[in-house]
């Protein structure tokens, strides 16, 4: 043969390879409002940057007459590329290739990103479409994604891990992304179930939607598990970029630095009378978040699950910070199941890539109730408070107002190793709020009172006067400083920057044992 023919020969298959499931289902594809495998890998990468691996690689299923039906690449695209200019690893699933289902020729592609990307210190990225096990594979298949799962643990907390839901994501297929750190869905065109809605009619009886059962609404703001939902595709690639943007390369690197033109001691006006005084008041944590932030920015992660604790990353001078803080305004900011658990898994997620964390509280203490404690709110909030304290990133909290009870000590407290606390003026930090402290502690006193009202109202008075301050925790150290609000940021960032070199290290183990 000669030199002209073997490059027609090459790129003969490469147009086989690019065209995948061919131009119907690429058309049926696009009528449906979503991309193929490669338009999605090349509007998430820096242009021309991506490098494709194993184009050619095929099944080897013989069963169901499948030997005379093989498609260039089996239905994923796999490689790597820039964000940024910064390294990461990519496989996208290409539904028009029997559905994007998994074989195990599938999985061998994915798995090798996967080993690529943990050898290399580079995170990985699913673009995940797939109809799930390949049915005419059976057991080897099933053997392919347990060979992906045992990869996403091994590379958890090591590099980061990104699932984009971008169409069906059913049966196991939902437990590779379910071990990584994030999962992002598209609204009305993503969907993920352990068991779809016909085989639920069968077993239970039920009957739900796919939208209802595992839509992007389901899953972000009921089940809690995932973290992001988008209007569109294009939305989906932007965040992902956006998102690897506050995160580091690895475990052994920190998140890079992004110059800003922010003063880092922009007075920030607005947090002056942010805080009511009447301190059953609600108000909004994320206006101050936003004030605090570099260019007011803030990527709020489960912005729809357990809204009473508010998590995501802003930059404080440049740098990436994970921010924890409850919220006021949604069940009076107190803590539940689903907000320390929510709150857990970020803080360890920070932890362990080097995401210095930010606590902002305000917080009445954990919520009562049968519901709460037939639901293990015992085990969940220790998750929060375990998270807290094994945490070794540089941590600092700012109390804006109410910090109650154990929930004083779960959020970031001193006594679980911040490193640096403050308080507003505005701070009232007791064993428990005013009200419920003089119903027990003078219940006598109240029984005999000629106007039980007034006496009430004259403890309460007296027990705020003593209590409801930052001063009693100042003067034994337990807060480092009482800051005026519109100095905040320019604190925190001076904060931070004296915890750059923070080294500390927790006792050898193999693991804890955390009570999942
Ligand atoms: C092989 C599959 C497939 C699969 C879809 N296809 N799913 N081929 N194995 N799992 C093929 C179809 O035959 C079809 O081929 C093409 O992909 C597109 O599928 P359609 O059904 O036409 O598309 P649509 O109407 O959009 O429906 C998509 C779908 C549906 C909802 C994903 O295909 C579906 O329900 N598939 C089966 C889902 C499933 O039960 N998977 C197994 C889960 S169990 P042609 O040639 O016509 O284009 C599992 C266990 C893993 O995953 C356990 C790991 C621990």
């Amino acid at each position: 043969m000669d030199r002209q023919n073997l490059l027609d020969r090459l790129s003969s298959l490469e147009e086989q390879a690019r065209l995948g499931g061919g131009q119907a289902r690429i058309d049926k594809q696009h009528e449906r409002g979503k991309l193929t495998a490669r338009e999605r890998i090349e509007g998430f990468l820096d242009a021309g940057t991506f490098v494709e691996l194993d184009r050619f690689v095929t099944h080897d299923c013989t069963d169901f007459g499948m030997e005379k039906q093989k498609v260039l690449g089996d239905g994923v695209v796999t490689g790597y590329g820039r964000v940024d200019g910064r390294l990461v690893y990519v496989f996208g699933q290409d539904f028009t290739v029997f559905g994007g289902s998994l074989s195990a020729a599938h999985a061998r592609k994915i798995c090798k990103v996967m080993d690529l990307a943990m050898n290399n210190g580079a995170p990985i990225v699913g673009l995940n479409d797939s109809g799930g096990a390949r049915i005419q594979e059976g057991v080897a298949s099933l053997g392919g994604y347990a060979d992906i799962f045992l990869r996403n643990t091994l590379a958890s907390g090591v590099v980061p891990q990104i699932s984009a839901i971008l169409g069906p994501c059913a049966g196991g297929a939902v437990y590779s992304p379910a071990i990584t750190d994030f999962i992002a869905m598209v609204d009305g065109s993503s969907y993920m179930f352990v068991t779809g809605p016909e085989v639920l009619k069968t077993v239970t009886h039920e009957e739900v939607s796919q939208e209802q059962l595992g839509g992007a609404s389901t899953h972000n703001a009921k089940s809690g598990v995932a973290h992001f939902k988008v209007v569109d595709e294009n939305a989906m690639l932007a965040l992902l970029r956006e998102l690897l943007s506050f995160l580091p390369q690895n475990n052994m690197e920190d998140a890079p630095f992004h110059p800003t033109d922010d003063p880092s001691d922009r007075v920030c006006d607005k947090l002056a009378d942010l805080v009511p005084t009447n301190a059953n008041k609600p108000y909004d944590i994320k206006e101050a978040i936003r004030e605090i932030a570099d260019e007011h920015h803030f990527l709020e992660v489960q912005a729809d699950y357990a809204m009473n604790i508010v998590i995501g990353f802003v930059r404080l001078a440049g740098r990436s910070v994970g921010v924890v803080a409850n919220q006021p305004a949604v069940l009076a900011g107190c803590l539940d199941v689903d907000s320390s658990v929510k709150a857990a898994r970020f803080v360890r997620f920070c932890d362990a890539f080097n995401i210095p964390i930010l606590t902002l509280v305000d917080v009445p203490g954990f919520l009562p109730g049968t519901a709460q404690e037939y639901g293990g709110i015992i085990r969940h909030g220790a998750k929060l408070l375990y998270a807290f304290a094994e945490a070794t990133v540089p941590k600092v909290t700012l109390i804006t107002r109410k910090a109650y009870g154990g929930a004083y000590d779960v959020m970031s407290s001193k006594h679980i190793r911040a490193d640096l606390n403050f308080a507003w003026p505005t701070a009232e930090i007791a064993v428990m709020g005013p009200d419920g402290a003089v119903n027990i502690i003078h219940r006598r006193t109240l029984a005999e009172a000629s106007d039980p009202a007034a006496r009430k109202d004259e403890l309460v008075a007296e027990y705020r006067e003593h209590f409801a301050n930052p001063y009693e925790a100042a003067s034994r150290g337990y807060i480092d400083d009482v800051i005026r609000p519109e100095t905040t940021r320019a604190r925190l960032v001076d904060a931070f920057g004296s915890l750059e070199n923070k080294r500390v290290k927790n006792p050898a183990k193999k693991h804890g044992c955390m009570p999942l």
